[in-house]
């Protein structure tokens, strides 16, 4: 196998392959401040009383956490258009394009959570999405609105632990088990607001009750290599291909001559 990467592209694959995940600079900072503002404003228009400050951070105390379900699924629908779906992919475009392949299939909806303080009904026990359909072949690319560390975060479980695991799967009886024995060893991830996190969901991951006093907003949104196999999410149902290449479309597209009438 050649392995044409510069130096610098060789420290993200070696960092990835070591842990299962980077944590790494936006690559467009105006697209990111752009989607902040968008949600911004989207809560300014929610509410007549005067925000000021962090609005995103203090979020929780502007609304009912009964409305926040609603609230969240109109703006998962205002946001997943075609514009900010293209700025959302332009922040890691590099980055993913390292890990996964220049022709890329991206999931259709990026999802956003929104994790207020104390708030235990968004909660996601500690999993691996590719035990429920996902292609080992994914990625996610994980991006916070706010700085994230410790509950207001999401936990992930270092690779070598995680291979542990699934070797000894057998041992552990239930999930509840399972999550007691992991909970000592999971890393809880620190990441900046300007900062992503692209990593492999066959790791064990999740989060829990954020304590502290703050909400957190992030986005998820898986990709892979377009001619990856697939699982359960299938191409054109939950994933759609981006920037196919014209060598790829005549492959796609060849029809071979008739030699028979
Ligand atoms: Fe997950």
């Amino acid at each position: 196998m050649f392995k044409y990467y510069s130096k610098e592209e060789e420290k993200t694959i070696k960092s990835f392959n070591k842990n299962g995940y980077i944590i790494f600079k936006l690559e467009n900072k105006d697209n990111l401040n752009q989607i902040k503002k968008f949600f911004e404003n989207e809560i300014k228009k929610l509410n007549t009383k005067k925000i000021t400050g962090d609005i995103l951070n203090n979020f929780h105390k502007y609304i009912d956490s009964k409305k926040l379900n609603s609230f969240r699924m109109s703006l998962y629908s205002k946001f997943n258009k075609n514009y900010y779906k293209k700025l959302y992919f332009e922040l890691a475009k590099k980055k993913l394009e390292l890990i996964c392949g220049n022709e890329l299939a991206m999931q259709r909806k990026i999802n956003l959570s929104i994790q207020m303080p104390n708030d235990d009904s968004s909660l996601l026990p500690i999993h691996s999405d590719v035990w429920s359909g996902c292609s080992p072949y994914e990625v996610v690319l994980w991006i916070p609105l706010v700085n994230v560390k410790k509950t207001k975060s999401m936990f992930i479980l270092p690779k070598k632990i995680n291979n542990y695991y699934y070797k000894n799967f057998y041992k552990y009886k239930n999930s509840e088990i399972l999550q007691k024995s992991i909970d000592t060893k999971i890393k809880w991830l620190k990441i900046n607001y300007g900062e992503g996190l692209i990593f492999s969901h066959s790791l064990l991951h999740g989060n829990k009750i954020n304590l502290t006093k703050e909400t957190r907003w992030s986005f998820n949104c898986r990709f892979k290599s377009l001619m990856s196999p697939y699982d359960m999410k299938d191409l054109a149902e939950t994933f759609l291909p981006i920037n196919i290449r014209p060598a790829t479309n005549l492959g796609i597209n060849y029809v071979h001559p008739k030699t028979e009438k």
